[in-house]
């Protein structure tokens, strides 16, 4: 249940704690037909388990323009709104439906600068349970090459648990 969830008693090692939390987020999002708020309870369970993640959010597809993405739940700082397919980080993963690691995002060309302090990221797709993309995770860190394939696969898999259960939008 969210209320037991205390982030304190995750395993120290990432692998494992990424590992720990996917239970726990499939059970609270389990059942809920409302996207967002699926994507609040794992941006605030994400930004607990992991206290060095800056920012830790979602931007969704926008059903009203289906090649632009909208800032959705999200923990951290003030973040940009909108963001064209194929900007950024984020709309480059959005366009390649593919997980996308940046170790110095000063030198990603066309990295949208929403907070100075951003010096690395992770982007991944997230699918709904037809496969059609919904939305992608951004996590944001301020330091230097943060994120590696065990951060890639831990948050993927989430990823999976999370939202591979909700119908497809409009269906
Ligand atoms: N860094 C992202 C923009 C979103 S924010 O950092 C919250 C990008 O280049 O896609």
């Amino acid at each position: 249940m969210a209320e037991d969830f205390i982030a304190d008693d995750l395993p120290a090692d990432k692998a494992a704690r990424y590992a720990a939390l996917l239970p726990q987020i499939a059970s609270v999002t389990q059942g809920e037909p409302d996207a967002v708020a699926r994507m609040a309870s794992v941006a605030s369970m994400l930004a607990q388990a992991f206290p060095a993640f800056f920012w830790t959010g979602f931007y969704r597809v926008d059903p009203a323009k289906p090649d632009e993405l909208v800032v959705g739940p999200y923990q951290g700082t003030l973040g940009c709104l909108r963001i064209a397919f194929g900007r950024g980080v984020c709309g480059a993963a959005a366009a390649r439906r593919e997980i996308m690691i940046v170790p110095d995002v000063d030198a990603f060309p066309g990295h949208i600068a929403c907070d100075s302090r951003s010096r690395s990221e992770i982007v991944l797709p997230v699918f709904d349970g037809a496969g059609g993309l919904l939305a992608v995770l951004d996590v944001d860190s301020t330091q230097l090459a943060a994120f590696d394939a065990v951060d890639a696969e831990g948050l993927a898999a989430i990823l999976r648990a999370a939202f591979q259960g909700l119908p497809a939008a409009g269906a």
